[in-house]
């Protein structure tokens, strides 16, 4: 076998984790979450989400990854004792490859969108209307066209590998993301109307906290995070021995959450601007509208209310979520690539193009019936799916994995942990706790 590709650095591993992590899910999720779940009560219940329950799973998913240096079905093979836990290693590996192909195949479609909005801010700038009028309008052709031009791009950093593809692209857009980011919260809050979105956002109302928010804020942290599918096991795989694992797990944690909070600083004043601008933020129950109406008709319609700089500013805007959605989609795609060029004779590039293929097969399927198949995948994966795999890798880290391999591991890179509430702590942690109280809130979201 060909020697494995790795992360050249530190660095080019937190950009590449950071830019699974961070997408549509921290930019567009989070914080209209937020706004329906009572504002800053959300963002609090998040947070201890995100470092009690997240966390842990994230550190499950990177140290079977670094261990076992191989995708999600391999490893949990490898670090099985005996042959039914082989096979069951082989079936749940099978299934987070499924599901990661499966969010991309919906992931991919939502991307699309952002790629034509952001070509619509060119057409305009350009003065060609009537492009711009196609771009914005939801046809069957626009969204197979833009899906497929995401999803190229998507195989084309895959196909280039670890360090010149994933590594390389997201060292380059990470920092871009931040700058727009900010310039973008920057000019919103000079705007009339961003003050009081502000406090929308950073005030919590008690009177709407209900049972949903719990099960929300963790459905939105292990999306967000991108836990249970073996994207971030297949990232750690590529890490080198020396790095301490608990370390760079805490940071892109840290980074993941700071961008979700940072993001609501972004969309909630917003909104309060379109309002005072004009444009109707509230659904007819009383509730602000999140849904796909906040990002194609709210957002493009306060950009309208700007005057010349609107054009620049919907540009930013998209520029912005087109890179947040490639830096997640590239670590989904590395989910069913990563299997197909370890355990098949095919190479990289081919397996890129047969799997990139398949999925772009599965999009349009979904898009020839939108209406059922949509919102059927999304709540599949994302409410169904990622939760039951998430209990499973606890399983295989905290029962089924050999004890002393596991600590083995974790002190790699980090010889003095012994001493460390980690070392104390998380093991037990992941066994029992995690998987409980996952299961708990996954069955009073399936009940509710
Ligand atoms: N975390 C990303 C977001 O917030 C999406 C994502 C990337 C993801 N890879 C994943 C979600 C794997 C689930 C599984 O948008």
């Amino acid at each position: 076998m060909a020697s494995r590709e790795q992360f050249s650095s530190r660095t080019g591993f937190i950009m590449a984790a950071a830019g699974s992590a961070i997408g549509l899910g921290n930019i567009w999720g989070f914080p209209t979450n937020t706004a329906s779940n009572g504002g800053a009560a959300f963002v609090l219940v998040y947070f201890v989400m995100a470092f009690c329950l997240a966390y842990p799973a994230l550190m499950a998913e990177l140290i079977i990854g670094r261990h076992s240096r191989s995708n999600i079905v391999t490893a949990l093979r490898f670090i099985s004792p005996n042959k039914a836990t082989r096979l069951l290693g082989t079936g749940v590996g099978l299934y987070g490859v499924l599901i990661a192909s499966l969010i991309l195949s919906f992931y991919g479609i939502v991307a699309g969108w952002m790629v034509a909005y952001l070509l619509e801010a060119v057409a305009e700038m350009i003065g060609w209307s009537e492009a711009s009028h196609w771009l914005t309008g939801f046809s069957f052709e626009r969204n197979v066209l833009f899906m497929g031009v995401f999803m190229l791009l998507t195989m084309s950093i895959i196909a280039s590998g670890i360090e010149g593809g994933i590594e390389k692209w997201s060292t380059r857009l990470m920092p871009m993301l931040l700058v727009i980011m900010v310039a973008l919260i920057i000019y919103v809050f000079t705007q009339p109307g961003a003050m009081e979105g502000l406090r929308v956002y950073l005030l919590p109302d008690i009177s709407q906290i209900k049972p949903a928010l719990i099960i929300d804020a963790m459905g939105q942290a292990f999306f967000s995070l991108s836990l249970g599918v073996g994207t971030m096991l297949v990232y750690g795989s590529y890490l080198s021995n020396k790095e301490n694992l608990p370390k760079l797990g805490v940071a892109v944690t840290l980074v993941d959450t700071g961008i979700a909070f940072t993001a609501g600083l972004l969309i909630i004043p917003a909104i309060y601007v379109a309002q005072h601008n004009g444009t109707t933020i509230f659904a007819e129950d009383g509730s602000l509208i999140a849904g796909p109406d906040l990002i194609f008709q709210i957002l493009p319609s306060l950009f309208d209310s700007m005057g010349e700089i609107g054009v620049f500013v919907a540009f930013a805007f998209f520029a912005l979520m087109t890179i947040a959605s490639l830096t997640s989609s590239i670590s989904m795609l590395e989910v069913p690539v990563s299997l197909a060029v370890e355990e098949t004779p095919a190479n990289r590039r081919q397996a890129t193009l047969i799997i990139g293929g398949l999925i772009f097969g599965c999009s349009t399927i979904i898009l020839l019936s939108f209406e059922t198949l949509f919102g059927f995948v999304i709540d599949l994966t994302t409410v169904y799916s990622q939760p039951l795999l998430g209990v499973a890798l606890c399983i295989f880290t905290g029962w089924i994995w050999h004890r002393n391999n596991l600590l083995q591991e974790i002190k790699a890179g980090h010889p003095e942990i012994e001493g460390t509430w980690f070392w104390k702590v998380w093991p037990g942690y992941v066994k029992f706790f995690c998987p409980v109280l996952i299961l708990m809130a996954f069955f009073q979201s399936v009940a509710g």
